[in-house]
């Protein structure tokens, strides 16, 4: 592993992904160790999931356990039945929830009728929680956030939104088509991710080289919303090779 210097954000490149798998899961470990209660903040996607899967192995073969740590999820798609195959519900109970033993797991509301009401219930969850201690971050190829899109104000707060074309498109093979995939999604905000105490931005492979560039490079405001990750006092990107290739 080597850091960069001089970069907005500190940024971490590691040899390979299961190196900075391992990095995240010993960060994470020692802060469900604790003696006192965790927050976690969860991304879905191809990017933590070797981390996922460190920590479901940790519990499996050391016995660790997340008994005093609760989870909240970034994001969820509006409409979606938790049990749907393509749900970020059913992905993170199959690849982290199943194999562990947290204490509680939380998701927006994105079935409730009012929609702003359960967007509100998600923030006052979080704040009675104590707020998140670490947040898991993957960025989206055209600088979205859990699904801030292009367009998010820096003072958002969990709401549902509509999906980007790009966001659409990059989840229409696993929905089996475009017309499959949902149009909207409910998101915490770029507000709400800034509160979490240290944010932990992954990204993976050639396909995000360009995107963690613009995140490092281009200036702050929301047509690229990972720019404003630069104002958090505890952030870190990590990288693998590719994703820091343009660096
Ligand atoms: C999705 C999620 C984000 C995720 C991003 C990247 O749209 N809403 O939270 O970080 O896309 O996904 P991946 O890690 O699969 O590239």
């Amino acid at each position: 592993m080597r850091s960069l210097s001089g970069t907005p954000i500190p940024t971490l490149v590691f040899d390979d992904r299961a190196e900075l798998a391992r990095a995240l899961a010993d960060e994470i470990e020692a802060l469900v160790r604790r003696p006192t209660a965790t927050v976690l903040g969860l991304a879905t996607g191809s990017t933590p999931l070797d981390a996922y899967r460190e920590l479901a192995r940790r519990r499996r073969e050391a016995g660790l356990s997340f008994a005093r740590t609760t989870t909240f999820n970034l994001d969820e798609f509006v409409g979606l039945p938790a049990a749907h195959a393509q749900s970020f519900r059913r992905w993170t109970r199959e690849h982290l929830f199943q194999h562990a033993d947290f204490a509680r797991t939380c998701f927006p509301d994105v079935e409730a009728a009012d929609l702003e009401a359960a967007a509100r219930a998600f923030e006052d969850a979080i704040r009675a929680a104590g707020g998140i201690d670490l947040q898991i971050l993957g960025l989206g190829r055209n600088g979205h956030v859990a699904f801030n899109e292009p367009g998010s104000a820096r003072d958002s707060r969990t709401r549902a939104v509509e999906l980007h074309p790009w966001t659409r498109e990059d989840a229409a093979r696993d929905f089996g088509g475009l017309e499959h995939v949902p149009l909207r999604a409910v998101t915490m905000g770029v507000a709400t991710i800034l509160e979490a105490r240290r944010l932990r931005v992954l990204a993976l492979g050639s396909r995000k080289a360009a995107i963690v560039r613009e995140t490092l490079r281009a200036s702050e405001g929301p047509d690229v919303p990972s720019t404003f990750l630069r104002a958090h006092p505890d952030v870190r990107l990590l990288l693998d090779g590719e994703a820091a290739a343009l660096l």
